[in-house]
């Protein structure tokens, strides 16, 4: 026999073995290999079925620079990639991990979501979501790498990012899943943060019937008000050198003084303000001298610039727009992103590639109120995600956990205190049975900060020392409480972590109770010395 003939017919006899609970089948490494040929669903190509040891270093050669190069494998897994066509001018990359401990450990499916302007799979969540024996699964929002640009004049890919990809990964995830290990799916659970914040809501919204329990982290919702808040902010701040501009060293400065006027307010010096709402910060408090500047104080034009910061947008006709920005607790992602003196290149993205579709379209020259007027009114493919009526969601007893960070510096947190109680009047009902909202203290865009703000959620998990975190207290097991044992969190437990090490942990009741220090002389760093308080109730 040749080699080559041999190598065949090893292939297609699969060693038999017994595995550790004692059944006898084909290998998990040859099932998975399988796939590439006997898995099939609508539209769909599998285009790699690789088994993957826990470890291992699995590098993505061909991906886009702005998408992740590379995730270390957190359990023993089959890799399954597909691309599924949506349209003649569309399609979505799937991917699924599926780990060998999955039957004993729950038999659970796990959606994950993306950030920004999508583009990228969400590897690090699939493989957290492995570590806890859940089949995770993961999509590219029907475009390549973290940018706009394929929106251009593809009005199906636009449908896909707002809407689609979500629905037929999910669908074409799930079979595959049911497939592979030959038993039904038990549970099936969503999370996801900022723009997966925004595709956990449009499940809720739309079709809340597909999961059991969905995580909808610092979402990215309300799309038209939030673009257009995130592209005033430059309008605010101006190109750097104008005398509106302020340098990181100024917000360095504004992010001492708020420490200074607004830590006090929760009893707990700590940098960590537990109720930013009471923060009305005072920038005239950091003036210059007259006539001069400085690295530490503002001129009264940077100090305007600091109070339209924290100030509620309102449009045209004054039409409420959007919250201030949270007092913030660390400035340096937002500055990145969207005031340090450059357009959002998230606004910018959507306005120019697909609203418009007019690639010289820039927010510098063209951007006013009436843009954000426009962009609600048309609501490409339902993109605002902003439906306050959760009457399915309810019915289908689907659960649904939203958090938001309250030092957010991309998506003020206030945006989502007010999502909630628009739900709470639309429904007029109690929400807790279906819907409870975490504000974190601290907490910036979805991970980091300097409190208490690890609650393994998504994206969160690769920061240094997270994984020696219990993750019983991690609020996807949380949400399996929820689902799969009735009990429902009335807080999380949010840990801080420095330098990757825990430094303390604190629960963050869910609104609108309120977390409250008991009183002078308890260890802030003790969950104990926290209470929630029920006076908005
Ligand atoms: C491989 O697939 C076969 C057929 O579906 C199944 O009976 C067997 O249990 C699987 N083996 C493993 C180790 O997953
Ligand atoms: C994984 O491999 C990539 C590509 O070779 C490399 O850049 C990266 O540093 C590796 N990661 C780890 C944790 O070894
Ligand atoms: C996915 O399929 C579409 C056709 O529907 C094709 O245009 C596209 O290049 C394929 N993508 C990959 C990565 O294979
Ligand atoms: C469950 O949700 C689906 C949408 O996913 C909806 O069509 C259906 O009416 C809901 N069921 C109930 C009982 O409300
Ligand atoms: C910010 O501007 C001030 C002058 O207003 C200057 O003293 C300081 O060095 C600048 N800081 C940075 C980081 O550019
Ligand atoms: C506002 O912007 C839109 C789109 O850039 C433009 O067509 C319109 O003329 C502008 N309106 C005003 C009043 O400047
Ligand atoms: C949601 O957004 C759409 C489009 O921007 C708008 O027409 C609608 O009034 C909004 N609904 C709510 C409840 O805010
Ligand atoms: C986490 O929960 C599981 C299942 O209830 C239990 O077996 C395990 O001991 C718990 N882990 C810790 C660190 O408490
Ligand atoms: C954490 O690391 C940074 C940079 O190495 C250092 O400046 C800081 O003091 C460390 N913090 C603690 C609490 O160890």
């Amino acid at each position: 026999m040749k080699r080559a003939n041999l190598f065949f017919a090893l292939l297609a006899a699969a060693p038999v073995l017994v595995d550790a609970t004692g059944q006898s089948g084909t290998t998990f490494e040859h099932n998975c290999s399988q796939l590439l040929h006997s898995f099939h669903a609508p539209d769909t190509k599998v285009l790699l079925a690789q088994y993957v040891a826990k470890g291992a270093n699995v590098t993505f050669p061909h991906a886009d620079p702005t998408c992740p190069q590379f995730v270390i494998s957190l359990a023993d897994m089959c890799r399954l990639r597909m691309n599924v066509t949506t349209s003649s001018t569309s399609s979505v990359i799937v991917e699924a991990f599926m780990p060998t401990s999955w039957t004993s450990k729950g038999k659970r499916f796990l959606m994950t979501g993306n950030g920004a302007l999508g583009g990228c799979l969400g590897y690090g969540d699939m493989a957290f979501g492995t570590s806890l024996g859940f089949a995770a699964v993961g999509h590219d929002t029907g475009h390549t790498g973290d940018t706009a640009a394929p929106f251009l004049n593809h009005p199906q890919v636009v449908e896909d990012f707002v809407w689609r990809s979500i629905w037929v990964a999910g669908k074409i995830g799930k079979q595959a899943v049911n497939y592979f290990y030959s038993v039904s799916i038990k549970k099936s659970y969503y999370m996801g943060c900022s723009l997966g914040g925004r595709q956990g809501l449009k499940i809720a919204q739309d079709f809340p019937a597909e999961y059991d329990g969905i995580i909808a982290a610092s979402p990215a919702h309300d799309n038209a008000n939030l673009l257009g808040w995130e592209a005033n902010l430059y309008t605010i701040t101006g190109p750097p050198g104008s005398p509106t501009w302020l340098n990181l060293s100024h917000w360095n400065a504004v992010h001492q003084m708020v420490i200074h006027q607004c830590d006090w307010i929760d009893g707990v010096l700590d940098k960590v303000l537990e109720d930013p709402t009471k923060c009305r910060p005072r920038p005239e408090a950091i003036l210059c001298a007259a006539g001069t500047t400085g690295d530490s104080c503002l001129t009264p034009t940077q100090a305007d610039t600091v109070r339209k910061f924290y100030s509620p947008m309102y449009g045209n006709n004054g039409r409420f727009i959007y919250p201030r920005n949270n007092p913030l607790t660390r400035e340096f992602l937002g500055f990145a992103v969207q005031y340090g003196g450059v357009p959002s290149f998230i606004s910018q993205g959507w306005y120019s590639d697909a609203l418009f579709n007019d690639p010289s379209w820039n927010i510098p020259d063209n951007f006013n109120l009436s843009v954000v007027d426009y962009d609600a009114s048309v609501d490409l493919f339902g993109i605002s995600t902003n439906k306050t009526d959760l009457t399915h969601m309810k019915n289908n007893g689907t659960k649904l956990m939203v958090y938001h960070g309250l030092g957010d510096s991309l998506i003020s947190s206030e945006h989502t205190f007010l999502y909630y109680d628009s739900v709470r009047r639309d429904m007029n009902t109690n929400l807790d049975p279906f819907f409870r909202f975490y504000p974190i203290s601290s907490m910036d865009h979805c991970y980091t900060g300097e409190g208490p703000w690890y609650v393994g959620g998504p994206v969160q998990y690769s920061v240094d020392g997270a994984l020696s975190i219990d993750t019983n207290n991690s609020v996807l097991m949380r949400m399996v409480d929820w689902v799969e044992g009735g009990t429902a969190p009335d807080s999380l437990l949010g840990y801080t972590l420095v330098n990757g090490t825990v430094h303390g942990s604190r629960y963050h009741c869910r609104y609108p109770y309120q977390t409250v220090y008991k009183g002078k002389g308890l260890d802030p760093n003790s969950p104990s010395s926290w209470t929630c308080d029920d006076h908005m109730i």
